[in-house]
This record gives structure tokens, C-alpha cells and sequence, in this order.
């Protein structure tokens, strides 16, 4: 559901979606089980399912995974401003708004910026263009992400630095090698009972590859 206030255009956006109250949604896709939360912005952006982003948060040309959670008041891809250049002012690259050149001289979105699968990403984080989030990362409140983050770690600060791992290295290739994010709906929706519980474990991983492999 589309929010009457929400400002969407030249998107594609699956049903099972919202878009939530005064969120902006321009040139993205949002491929289904998602929400943009209340004052939000989502541009050239791709959002995979049941990621969602909370309230306040931008996001801009990032490409994002599925099962990823972004909280509120995040930047994510921010623009980069060619500082070599003899200004950095937008001009260069917003022609409409200042009409002073007629095609822009460069891109700010030049760098790529990309969230894996289930990454959370905490409240007022920032993730700079060039960074790569690994799939099932955890970025801690009020982080500044300046340099790609491996799979599974958990990261924090400004600028982040990697505090530890979620889980030891043969779970984490197991869960990357299984990929469940991936899984399509009935497969996945077979695997539930095994998200409420408290740790993952070997077992967990044995319950999991059983699934993936139709053995159930
Ligand atoms: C990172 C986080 C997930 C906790 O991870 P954790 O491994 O349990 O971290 P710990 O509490 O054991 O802290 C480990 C170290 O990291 C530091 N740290 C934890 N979170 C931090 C943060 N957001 N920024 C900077 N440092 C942080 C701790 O101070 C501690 O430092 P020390 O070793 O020097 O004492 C949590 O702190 C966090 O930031 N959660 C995000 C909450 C949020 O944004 N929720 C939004 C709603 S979705």
C-alpha cells in the first residue's frame, strides 16, 4: 500500500509493499514484503524482500539484499562531491536546480554502495558510496562506514571497526554456503521454527541443509 502522502515516481513496486507516510520513493524498486518508513527517501535504489528501512533514513542508489533491516535515521550512499575539482558545489551535477552548465560533469553515485542479505543496520548509521556490507553484518548505532565490512561481522563507531563475529567461522560459511535469504517462499516458510530459536548450532545448520535439500 502506497501512503496518499508518499511522494513515488517511476517505480516499481511490488503489492505485498508500503510505502509509509511523506516517504519519497523515485527510481527504485522494492521487490516485495518491504516497507519505507514515515519521512523517508529511497532513490535509484533497489530494496530486495522483506528488507525494510525505518523512519528518516535516505537511501541513495544502494543496492540492498533480502531480510535486511535498516533502522531510522540513516544515510546510506550518500552523494560524493569530486573535491579536485575547482568547486565542489552541486552545480556541477544538479543542472536543472542551478542551470548554470547544461549536462553535468560528473556522477556523484560513481561509487558503488551495496547492503547484503541479512545485514541490520543500526539507528542514525551512515554507510559511505564505495562500501560493501557482507551479508548477515551487523553495523552498531550511530556508526560511520567507511571501509566494506566482511560477512557475519558485527561493526561499530566512527569511523566502524569490527568488535567480533556473529558466530564462528564454519557456521558462518555453513549459513553463507545455505544462503536461506535466497530460498524461495515454501522452503523458507519450512525453516521458521528454526529462526525462534535462541542460537544457531550445528544442529541448526543440519535442520537447515535437511530444507534446502527437500529431505524434510
Ligand atoms: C553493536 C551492538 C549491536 C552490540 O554489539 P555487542 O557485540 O553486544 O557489543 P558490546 O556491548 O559487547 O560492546 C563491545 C564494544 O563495542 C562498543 N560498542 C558497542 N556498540 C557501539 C556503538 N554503536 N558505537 C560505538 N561503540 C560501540 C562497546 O562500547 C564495547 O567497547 P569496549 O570493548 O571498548 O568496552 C549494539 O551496541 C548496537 O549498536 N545496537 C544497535 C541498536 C540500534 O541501533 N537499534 C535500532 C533499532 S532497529
Amino acid at each position: 500500500m502506497i501512503a496518499e502522502s508518499a511522494n513515488v515516481k517511476q517505480s516499481n513496486i511490488a503489492e505485498t509493499s508500503n510505502v509509509h507516510d511523506f516517504a519519497t520513493v523515485v527510481q527504485s524498486e522494492l521487490q516485495g514484503h518491504n516497507f519505507i518508513g514515515k519521512f523517508s527517501t529511497l532513490t535509484y535504489s533497489k530494496l530486495g524482500i522483506y528488507s525494510y528501512i525505518s523512519q528518516f533514513s535516505v537511501v541513495k542508489s544502494v543496492t540492498i539484499g533480502n531480510f535486511s533491516s535498516i533502522s531510522w535515521g540513516c544515510s546510506l550512499g550518500p552523494e560524493e562531491h569530486d573535491f579536485n575539482r575547482l568547486t565542489t558545489h552541486s552545480f556541477l551535477i544538479s543542472t536543472e536546480t542551478f542551470k548554470l552548465l547544461e549536462e553535468k560533469v560528473y556522477s556523484p553515485f560513481d561509487k558503488p554502495c551495496t547492503i547484503g542479505n541479512d545485514v541490520w543496520i543500526g539507528c542514525g548509521t551512515t554507510i559511505l558510496r564505495g562500501v560493501h556490507i557482507g551479508d548477515g553484518a551487523v553495523v552498531g548505532a550511530n556508526s560511520v562506514v567507511t571501509k566494506s565490512v566482511p560477512p557475519f561481522a558485527i561493526v561499530a563507531g566512527s569511523p566502524a571497526r569490527i568488535i567480533r563475529f556473529r558466530f564462528p567461522k564454519d557456521i558462518q560459511d555453513a549459513l553463507i554456503e545455505l544462503a536461506w535469504w535466497h530460498w524461495e517462499e515454501a522452503k523458507f516458510k519450512q525453516a521458521l521454527p528454526l529462526f525462534k530459536e535462541k542460537e544457531v548450532t550445528q544442529e541448526t545448520i543440519e535442520a537447515l541443509k535437511k530444507i534446502k535439500d527437500g529431505k524434510f
